[in-house]
């Protein structure tokens, strides 16, 4: 346990000389443990991967191997962006798979949440080792652990959690940010040069949209929640919001309901916006959201997204409610 407590000598990264300062000894200390073998990394475009992939590309460039696995569960725009920042912009060895048929038909029919969390994480696990496998000479396997994640739940990452991998692929761990807070991983980000949309992005469950396509997925309705989602954070950005919620997001119910459009009624689909804030996930208060907000995000939502006739804003708070709905 002593070697997962934050050394006293670490002083709180609050500035930009305090980040560089981290990055400098974290690049010293990666060169010293990896030397000049091989690593591998679940890139999932979430700040804590992706700054531990920046540093890693700074330290031993194209000896680290990222993996980006899109589960079809990802944001309007993610997959795209973890392939320009990591492979275009760092120039870093990136490995995309596109495993969304793969996902979504292991998720077909199947409506129980837990259930649903289970067939992502074993099917990503799945993914990922089969990637490992293809892979020659690999010895170490960097992972975006915080140090919440050390202190709530035994070092496991909740999410992205690569910790079950099979027995045959058991490696070295690196964990270079492992001691840090989230604050502080947001501002060595910001140094190493990642963009902030990356740096400031809002919580997102592992499990990605498939919690907020309530039920037993189908791909249109997944759609409706991305399209839905990627209006919403467009509108928030434009409204000065981006970084002052703590977490916004659409959920799609598995239901309709009636509507009217030209004449003609219609059986479709409600959104709702979720829109809260929070300090640690364990209690939310909601975001008191200004209506005229409110009307353009439903007026977009409405006529953009396709088998969408009704908008709700959800008002209730944790506890009682939780802050995703399943
Ligand atoms: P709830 O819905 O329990 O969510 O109020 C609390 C926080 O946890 C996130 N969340 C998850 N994160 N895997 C994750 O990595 C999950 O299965 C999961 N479920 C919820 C949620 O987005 C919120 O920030």
């Amino acid at each position: 346990m002593a070697d997962n407590l934050r050394p006293e000598s670490l002083q709180r990264i609050t500035t930009p000389e305090l980040a560089n300062a981290f990055i400098e000894e974290q690049i010293s200390a990666l060169r010293n443990q990896i030397g000049m073998k091989k690593v591998l990394l679940a890139l999932s475009g979430g700040v804590d991967s992706s700054v531990v992939a920046a540093l890693l590309i700074k330290a031993i460039g194209d000896r680290l191997t990222c993996v980006h696995v899109n589960h079809g569960l990802l944001r309007k725009g993610e997959p795209e962006q973890v392939i320009q920042v990591f492979k275009n912009q760092l120039g870093a060895n990136l490995i995309y798979v596109d495993a969304v048929d793969r996902f979504l038909d292991k998720l077909a029919g199947v409506s129980d949440p837990e259930q649903k969390r289970k067939i992502i994480g074993k099917e990503f696990i799945d993914v990922f080792a089969e990637e490992a496998r293809k892979l020659d000479g690999i010895e170490f396997l960097a992972q975006g652990t915080i140090y919440p994640d050390i202190l709530e739940s035994d070092g496991v990452k909740a999410h992205h959690n690569v910790g079950g991998l099979p027995a045959d692929l058991q490696f070295e761990l690196v964990e270079p940010v492992k001691f840090l807070y989230k604050d502080e991983v947001r501002v060595v980000g910001l140094a190493l040069g990642l963009p902030e949309s990356m740096v400031y992005r809002q919580p997102f469950p592992g499990p990605g949209l498939g919690v907020r396509c309530v039920g037993a997925i189908t791909r249109d309705r997944l759609e409706a929640v991305r399209e839905s989602d990627a209006i919403l954070r467009e509108e928030f950005a434009t409204a000065g919001l981006q970084g002052k919620v703590w977490q916004y997001f659409t959920v799609v119910p598995p239901f309709t309901s009636t509507g009217i459009k030209n004449g003609k009624r219609t059986d479709d689909w409600m959104v709702i916006i979720r829109a809260v804030n929070s300090v640690d996930a364990t209690a939310a208060t909601i975001e008191e959201l200004p209506y005229p907000l409110l009307y353009k995000i439903r007026d977009r939502i409405l006529a953009e997204v396709a088998g969408v006739n009704r908008v709700l804003y959800d008002i209730s708070p944790k506890p009682i409610a939780t802050i995703e709905y399943e």
